[in-house]
C-alpha cells in the first residue's frame, strides 16, 4: 500500500514532501460537507504548492504566523484588519467580480468597504448630506433604471463618503456629527435622484497595522482614489453595491484595494458662480433579480 491509499476515509501512509497534498486531503472523512471538502482540498493544494514554489524557510513561516496573529489581534468592532488584508491582496474584488458578473448596460459592482452603516435617516431628494460644513459642495444626480432604460420607482439609494479631511464619520465619533456625509434617498416614478454632498477626497486605508507594514514592505502606497459609495436596492432587481470615482484622481490606476472600474469613473464638473461648486451626473442601471433555483 502506498502513502496515498485510503482506508475508510483515512490515509494509511506517512507524510512526505512529495505526497503532502494527497496525505492531508486523504484525511477528510466520508461524512464531511461536500462543499467544505472541495474548498479545503483546493486550499491545501494551493498552500502546499505555494510553500514548495518559494521553498519557505522556517524563519519566513514564523514571520507569516506572527503576521496573521497580529492581524487578528488588532481587529476590533470598528476595525477589521483581515478584510483589509483581503482587500489589499485583491481577494475581495475577485470574490465580488465572480459573484456579480454584469452585462452592459448594467452598472458594475465594486467593493462594499468597511464604512457603511445601516439605519441612516431617509432624506428628501435634493437634501444635503454634509453636516460638518467642510469641503467643496457637489450636486449628485441621475436616474435609476432597468436594462431597457425604464425608470425604477421605489429604489432605495444609500450613499456615503468621507469628509473633506478624508475620514468617515464612524472613524471620528465625537469629532464629526453622526450621519455626516451619509443619506438614504428613495426614487419616485421618474427614477430620478439628487442630493448635495461634497466632492470626495482620496484617503489612505488604515495603515498603522500589519497590513500597512505589508504595503510598506512591498513599496505600495495605501491610498484610495476619491469616491462616493452607493448601495441601490429595489424590489425585483439585484442589489447594486458600487462607487463612483472622481475623474482625474491621481490614484485611479493604483487604488490600494483595486476597486476602480473604467465604467465607474464619473465626470465632476465645476459650476461657476453657483452656490454648489461641483456637479456629478451618473445613472444606475439595475439587473433583474436572479431566478431562485
Ligand atoms: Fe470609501
Amino acid at each position: 500500500m502506498t502513502g496515498t491509499e485510503r482506508r475508510g476515509g483515512d490515509v494509511t501512509g506517512y507524510f512526505t514532501e512529495q505526497n503532502s497534498v494527497e496525505t492531508v486531503n486523504g484525511r477528510t472523512g466520508p461524512n464531511a460537507d461536500p462543499r467544505l471538502a472541495h474548498v479545503m482540498a483546493s486550499l491545501v493544494r494551493h498552500l502546499h504548492n505555494f510553500v514548495r514554489e518559494v521553498e519557505l524557510t522556517q524563519d519566513e513561516w514564523e514571520i507569516g504566523i506572527d503576521f496573521l496573529t497580529r492581524t487578528g489581534q488588532i481587529c476590533t468592532h470598528e476595525r477589521q484588519e483581515f478584510i483589509l488584508l483581503s482587500d489589499t491582496l485583491g481577494v475581495s474584488m475577485l470574490v465580488d467580480a465572480i459573484n456579480n458578473r454584469r452585462t452592459p448596460p448594467a452598472t458594475e459592482n465594486t467593493v462594499f468597504g468597511p464604512f457603511h452603516v445601516e439605519g441612516c435617516p431617509v432624506r428628501q431628494m435634493g437634501d444635503s448630506i454634509c453636516l460638518d460644513g467642510k469641503g467643496e459642495t457637489c450636486l449628485f444626480a441621475g436616474r435609476v433604471t432597468d436594462l431597457d432604460g425604464k425608470p425604477i420607482s421605489g429604489a432605495r439609494i444609500d450613499v456615503w463618503s468621507d469628509n473633506a479631511d478624508g475620514y468617515y464619520d464612524v472613524q471620528q465619533p465625537g469629532i464629526q456629527p453622526q450621519w455626516n456625509n451619509r443619506g438614504v434617498f428613495v426614487t419616485g416614478d421618474d427614477g430620478q435622484y439628487s442630493f448635495v454632498g461634497i466632492k470626495p477626497v482620496s484617503y489612505p486605508i488604515p495603515d498603522d497595522g500589519p497590513v500597512g507594514a505589508m504595503l510598506a514592505g512591498l513599496d505600495r502606497h495605501p491610498y484610495r482614489p476619491a469616491h462616493m459609495h452607493y448601495m441601490v436596492r429595489a424590489e425585483g432587481f439585484q442589489k447594486l453595491v458600487t462607487h463612483t470615482f472622481v475623474g482625474g484622481d491621481k490614484y485611479l490606476e493604483s487604488d490600494a484595494v483595486f476597486g476602480v472600474k473604467q465604467t465607474l469613473v464619473a465626470p465632476f464638473t465645476k459650476l461657476d458662480g453657483e452656490k454648489t461648486e461641483w456637479r456629478s451626473d451618473y445613472d444606475f442601471v439595475l439587473m433583474p433579480a436572479r431566478q431562485k433555483r
